[in-house]
């Protein structure tokens, strides 16, 4: 039987995305024969009337898709519409809105790219009006449950490694303490990974306290040893030593997190004497080509989706575990946040490499 399958990505984007939409279309339609709509802005674009939505076929997803940052249906991580903000400053739920939309469109089903907070979303929407739904997990902070990766992920990590090579050069030119800020929301994981990769000496992640001191410690070994610079990386979310979040908030009230790399530069300089510069990566960690390893991701991803469809199946998440791609019930999958396994053996390589944590380990 053909089938109408819609796909989407929603929250922050992050490189892979069009790789995944590319897998998905062509599972779809070569491997089934089905009709697949890509649906513009990621549940906005079923808000909308009319739904925007484009069709998708082998002649739209052509193979330059795979290597593209960004995805070209657009997405959004503002806008929960079980609690959508309004123009007049109230929250309306406009739930019903998204499940009329995808009946306006005949989907059978519907494959959603999202992260945790997306996924819940999507996750209570197919409770709701009862549609097929499948979720492919997307996200750099690779927070999500019960799959070892997310797309994204290793793309912000060989970025932030990439920004550790460029730093450590100019570091060791000027006798600097460089200080990297990456992403990763409330999990230390794109810090803790880059951070191995990238030959950092100090790792701050949200999961292990830290003392200032035993930092300053750690730098003042370093130059005592006769190396003229070092090298920290630290997640965004990091709290200060007094426990207070680092975050900006912009005129409409809402806050991200942002600038702890900052504080630490002058902490670190005014205990060390040594003179420290801060670099805040940012959304490059979510531009710019997926890595190989994303891309290969993506595609498994997507085919095994479509695969899940045809088999009926829904309310399932793909998932990456022992090699194979594997699903697991949605539900299960966002209950389970993963956060960095503090006796994991990640942790454990770094620790085995000298890398500090700021602790008393
Ligand atoms: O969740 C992905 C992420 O990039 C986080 O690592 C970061 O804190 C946040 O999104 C940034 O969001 P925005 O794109 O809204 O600034």
């Amino acid at each position: 039987m053909t089938k109408r399958l819609g796909v989407l990505t929603s929250g922050g984007d992050c490189a892979g995305l069009n790789a995944v939409i590319r897998a998905v279309t062509l599972r779809a339609t070569q491997g089934y024969g089905w009709q697949v709509f890509g649906i513009k802005q990621g549940t906005m674009g079923l808000m909308s009337r009319p739904v925007e939505a484009v069709p998708l076929n082998s002649d739209v997803v052509d193979v330059s898709l795979i290597r593209q940052g960004g995805t070209f249906l657009g997405t959004t991580n503002r806008g929960n519409p079980f609690a959508f903000p309004m123009p007049d400053g109230t929250f309306l739920n406009r739930s019903q809105e998204i499940i009329e939309g995808i009946r306006a469109l005949k989907l059978d089903a519907l494959i959603g790219v999202g992260g945790d907070g997306s996924q819940d979303i999507m996750y209570r929407l197919s409770q709701q009006g009862g549609f097929e739904y499948i979720a492919i997990p997307k996200t750099i902070d690779n927070d999500v449950g019960l799959t070892e990766q997310s797309i994204g992920f290793m793309t912000a990590v060989d970025v932030a490694t990439e920004a550790l090579d460029r730093l450590q050069p100019t570091a060791a030119s000027h006798d600097r303490v460089m200080i990297l800020e990456v992403m990763g929301r409330d999990a230390g994981h794109i810090a803790l990974h880059a951070g191995i990769a990238g030959g950092a000496d100090v790792i701050l992640i949200p999961e292990v306290p830290y003392r200032i001191e035993l930092i300053a410690s750690k730098i003042r070994k370093i130059f005592a040893s006769g190396r003229n610079f070092a090298l920290i990386v630290i997640s965004e979310a990091v709290l200060t030593e007094e426990g207070e979040k680092v975050i900006i908030t912009d005129h409409s009230g809402k806050s991200r997190y942002g600038g702890i790399s900052h504080y630490l530069a002058d902490k670190v300089s005014t205990l060390t004497g040594a003179e420290t510069r801060y670099t805040v990566l940012g959304h490059v960690q979510r531009g710019g080509q997926p890595s190989s390893q994303d891309r290969l991701l993506a595609s498994a991803f997507g085919v095994y989706a479509v695969d899940l469809i045809a088999q009926g199946k829904t309310n399932r998440m793909v998932t990456w575990q022992n090699r194979e791609v594997v699903e697991v019930p949605l539900d299960e999958a966002i209950q389970s946040y993963q956060a960095v396994d503090i006796n994991g053996s990640i942790v454990h390589t770094a620790r085995g490499l000298g890398i500090s944590f700021g602790d008393r380990f």
